[in-house]
């Protein structure tokens, strides 16, 4: 057997197409009530239980058991040449081990002597005046676990004092340019290591804390909630901008005012634009809506995509496709559980579109295993599986890949490889995105890919006129990995709960 076919032949033996589908719904409906009872019951920010785990990293990586991590906060700043000032938003990194989203703050650690100190900024109240508050001493000891509050200003004497006295040694930053201020009597005593220090919060970063899983499952639940009222909404909108401004909105109104990323309503050909932004376009004669959504929940991220029938039911060929991204991310979402190479659940659903693409004649010409070992199937699912989702959307994936592709390629390029050295299993608190899609993107498959060999031999051109029209369809829901499998974390209505209510028949 060709080592593409074997690949194949691999991955369907690991992941059966015709799995029995679990309902994910059925156990995972979110009630509301004991949800914020939930949130409420979860107590302060874990900033310390998060300092530890980078300490065990660097202790467990590089043997260090003394040193003094600093990381500031996202300084204020105003748009150059005005006084106005962009949005803030909160370096992730500090968050992490501070739970304070507000600006002009620092955090120290000290790794022997275990003692987190949050150092925020003195307003004066001749300044409360135009802005306000931000948080003092005793509402940052309230919101966070942190072991000492205090006012920045003695920052610079505290760090002189344990880098030249204490029991740290080092001084542990994320970017060199990051230094706090140092007199001039520390700066040549001080050993700097600006490099062991973020790969090893990021290896913490990567499996979340119970406190981390419950933000995430409230922006999702937030998120689903707006994309139900989408749905519900959607034989009334005219443009696109309508479904932002709904989704938008909802969030907002349920405590939610930041999305994790802009979002994404493209309808009929802007579906195959997979970061459309411009949301201004008419949906009158448009097959579907492609609507990829996701708040912030204190930080945290959602990240959310369904599509749409835009008059209540789909074309032929568009319910085509949503019948085989729906399979391609019901039998990947099945098959998550500790251990799992994520990279393979990648290919599977790639196997899966590539199976489904040529019984629908858009690929052929070739057997499975020549059209495979192509990687012509990247000219429809052109992107990953999914990635982390946590502080950030697209989070940070610690000592692996996710998904890691040969020569450096995209992340969506199905290769046919057996090689799984830094690729990443999945982990219990693990949070995943599966987000299958496939695309009828004209501009890249007609300047693009028709002229390239050997993939123009295997796509059925006049088929593609056919489905250009579809523009694509992405299903993307956050999954949780649990002790034994997983949960999903995302309850927007999708299939024929989401056509019904469209419908006006929920
Ligand atoms: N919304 C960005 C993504 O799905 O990755
Ligand atoms: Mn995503
Ligand atoms: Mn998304």
């Amino acid at each position: 057997m060709a080592k593409s076919a074997k690949w194949l032949a691999e991955v369907e033996e690991e992941f059966d197409f015709g799995l029995d589908l679990v309902d994910e719904f059925d156990a995972l409906l979110v009630n509301v009530t004991s949800e914020e009872e939930k949130l409420a019951a979860l107590g302060k920010f874990p900033a310390k239980l998060h300092a530890r785990k980078v300490a065990a990293e660097l202790s467990s990586q590089h043997e260090v058991s003394s040193g003094l991590i600093y990381l500031s906060g996202e300084p204020s700043l105003t748009y150059e040449d005005s006084d106005q000032a962009p949005p803030f938003r909160q370096r992730r990194y500090f968050y992490y081990l501070s739970g304070a989203n507000f600006a002009d703050c620092a955090v120290t650690y000290d790794i022997k002597t275990d003692h987190l100190v949050l150092w925020i900024p003195y307003i004066e109240p001749r300044k409360v005046l135009w802005y306000g508050f931000t948080p003092g001493p005793e509402e940052c000891r309230a919101k966070s676990d942190v072991d000492d509050v205090r006012y920045i200003d003695g920052m610079k004497e505290y760090i002189a004092q344990r880098l030249l006295y204490g029991s740290a040694d080092t001084l542990y930053l994320l970017h060199a340019n990051h230094a706090p201020p140092l007199s001039a009597d520390t700066r040549p005593k001080v050993r700097i290591d600006a490099s062991s220090l973020r790969p090893c919060m990021d290896a913490a970063r990567v499996v979340k804390s119970d406190y981390e899983v419950a933000m995430i499952r409230k922006a999702n639940a937030v998120s689903s909630a707006a994309h139900r009222r989408a749905a519900e909404l959607l034989s009334t909108f005219k443009n696109e901008r309508e479904i932002e401004a709904v989704f938008r909105s909802t969030c907002a109104l349920r405590g939610a005012k930041n999305q994790a990323y802009p979002v994404i309503a493209g309808s009929g050909e802007n579906a195959a634009t997979l970061h459309y932004e411009d949301n201004d376009e008419d949906l009158k004669g448009r097959q579907l809506v492609v609507i990829d959504a996701g708040c912030e929940w204190d930080c945290y991220a959602s990240d959310v995509t369904r599509t749409l029938p835009i008059s209540g039911r789909f074309s032929d060929e568009a319910a085509e496709i949503y019948t085989l991204v729906d399979k391609m991310q019901r039998e990947c979402i099945s098959a998550v559980r500790p251990g799992v190479l994520y990279y393979k659940l990648h290919l599977h659903a790639a196997a899966v579109a590539l199976v489904g693409l040529m019984r629908l004649g858009i690929l052929g010409n070739g057997t499975v295993g020549q059209i495979w070992s192509a990687g012509t199937i990247a000219a429809f699912f052109p992107h990953g599986l999914g990635h982390h989702i946590g502080l950030e959307v697209h989070d940070v994936t610690g000592r692996d890949r996710l998904l890691l592709l040969e020569g450096g390629e995209s992340d969506g390029d199905a290769k046919d490889t057996s090689a799984t050295d830094g690729r990443q299993r999945l982990e219990k608190n693990m949070i995943v995105t599966i987000e299958p899609g496939i695309y009828f993107c004209r501009e890249y498959i007609e300047g693009y890919v028709l002229k390239t060999e050997p993939h123009c031999r295997y796509i059925n051109k006049d088929m593609l006129e056919k489905y250009y029209p579809v523009g694509g369809v992405r299903i993307e829901d956050d999954i949780l990995v649990t002790e034994d499998g997983y949960e999903n974390l995302t309850d927007a209505p999708k299939g024929e709960e989401l056509f019904r209510i469209i419908n006006g028949k929920a």
